[in-house]
């Protein structure tokens, strides 16, 4: 079906965002089986946990908009996870695959940090107030996940740099 008005569009950046949820979503429980560092086993758990929850919120939306999500793929999302998979393959030891996984997880944040701001500017301009609050509770949840990631990236590079200094 042709997207002709700025709806359509909605409802196709909606099921994208919704397509990528389920990709990270799986993704984040790799993340946890494969983090050493406690907090960041915590972190990934809370963030899975959350994510269902936006999952749900995505669900709602959908509803209250009487709309169906498109069957599509996050190809974005699903680029993340590949490079997830292409840092396996490099062999990595445990602390730098610990800190690729952080690096990677705050992309995967960021990606959805800006998805979330477009869909909550895009539901506030078709006048649609439910949807955008919801659509604005994930982002939150995003923004603050995106500052754990990033103090954590912190607290493994003053680790590697107390190690390298032996
Ligand atoms: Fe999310
Ligand atoms: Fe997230």
């Amino acid at each position: 079906m042709p997207l002709s008005t700025p709806r359509d569009l909605f409802i196709h950046e909606l099921s994208d965002t919704m397509s990528a949820e389920q990709i990270i979503l799986k993704m984040l429980s790799e993340l946890q089986k494969e983090a050493q560092h406690p907090e960041a086993k915590q972190a990934f758990k809370e963030h899975e946990d959350e994510t269902r929850q936006q999952i749900k919120n995505l669900e709602e939306v959908f509803k209250t908009l009487g709309a169906q999500p498109e069957e599509t793929t996050c190809h974005a999302a699903e680029g993340l996870r590949q490079e997830h998979e292409a840092l396996h393959q490099e062999d990595p030891s445990p602390e730098v695959l610990e800190m690729g996984n952080i690096a990677g997880a705050a992309k995967q944040e960021h990606y959805e940090i800006a998805s979330y701001t477009s869909l909550v500017q895009m539901a506030k301009d078709l006048e649609e107030r439910d949807v955008a609050r919801l659509l604005q509770e994930n982002l939150d949840q995003e923004k603050a996940m995106a500052k754990r990631v990033e103090g954590i990236a912190k607290e493994l590079g003053k680790q590697a740099r107390a190690m390298a200094a032996g």
